[in-house]
């Protein structure tokens, strides 16, 4: 294994953008530098731009997130972006959702040891849970996918007028002009590419927006293909 690098201390700017939560964020910054490398969550050469890539790059994606809503961060992984949201907004009410057991014990660990009482992680794959979780208002998303196929397992778990936010790179307009058709059908009536964090992080964080109209297609969609799957299962069984 590469060995981690250091730590290095919180820039002046995650005191502004943690507020209060600031010695949470240290927290969790050293939470993922130990055990989130020691148990393969994170890469070892993250650990010196932990706080500039990781926590503040996914922190300001609160710029882009309405007050009091429900958020469902897909593919959580380690927590990005649903911890560092969290720690900057008290106000949502946001789902950590993975599928993977070692990546949800440690971010049940994470949710308790930082007294996170407006998060709650659920282990599953967002296709999976569609149906089980109550459709939300945002859909986050950090490197899950390439955006047609994020749209397919993050759009249906929205509720009408809804909204995904992809955090992307510098692919984010090429993604989403090769997304175009795929959201389309998803029930997305408008889509948006912004930049966020000035003054905090350099470069910016891009992130792609997705809205849905008063009736989500892909809610539609997804469960016709869960009811079809569930008769052909059961003329299987005859
Ligand atoms: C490359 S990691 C990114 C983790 C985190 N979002 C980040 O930015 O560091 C992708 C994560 O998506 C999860 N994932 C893959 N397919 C998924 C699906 N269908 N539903 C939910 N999560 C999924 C994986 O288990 C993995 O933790």
């Amino acid at each position: 294994m590469t060995e981690a690098g250091e730590l290095p201390p919180a820039p002046e700017a995650a005191r502004e953008v943690f507020g209060e939560r600031f010695p949470e964020a240290v927290r969790y910054a050293e939470l993922l530098a130990d055990a989130g490398v020691r148990r393969g969550l994170i890469g070892p050469r993250e650990v010196p731009r932990l706080w500039e890539r990781h926590l503040l790059n996914c922190a300001v994606l609160s710029e882009a997130v309405a007050d009091d809503v429900t958020v469902c961060d897909v593919g959580s992984g380690a927590g990005l972006p649903g911890i560092p949201l969290a720690l900057v907004r008290d106000d949502l009410h946001i789902t950590l959702l993975e599928p993977l057991l070692r990546r949800t014990t440690f971010l049940q660990e994470v949710v308790e040891l930082l007294g996170l009482d407006h998060v709650t992680v659920v282990r599953g794959r967002a296709e999976e849970v569609l149906g089980t979780l109550q459709p939300v208002h945002v859909v986050t998303a950090r490197a899950v996918a390439p955006l047609d196929r994020l749209a397919g397992w993050g759009v249906p778990l929205l509720r009408p007028y809804g909204e995904m936010l992809a955090l992307k790179g510098d692919t984010a307009e090429e993604e989403l002009k090769n997304a175009r058709a795929a959201l389309s059908k998803l029930g997305v009536v408008k889509t948006s590419v912004l930049q966020v964090g000035e003054g905090v992080v350099e470069p910016l964080s891009t992130v792609v927006r997705a809205e849905v109209g008063e009736s989500p297609g892909g809610v539609r969609f997804a469960a016709k293909r869960a009811k079809a799957a569930r008769v052909s299962r059961s003329r299987r069984r005859r």
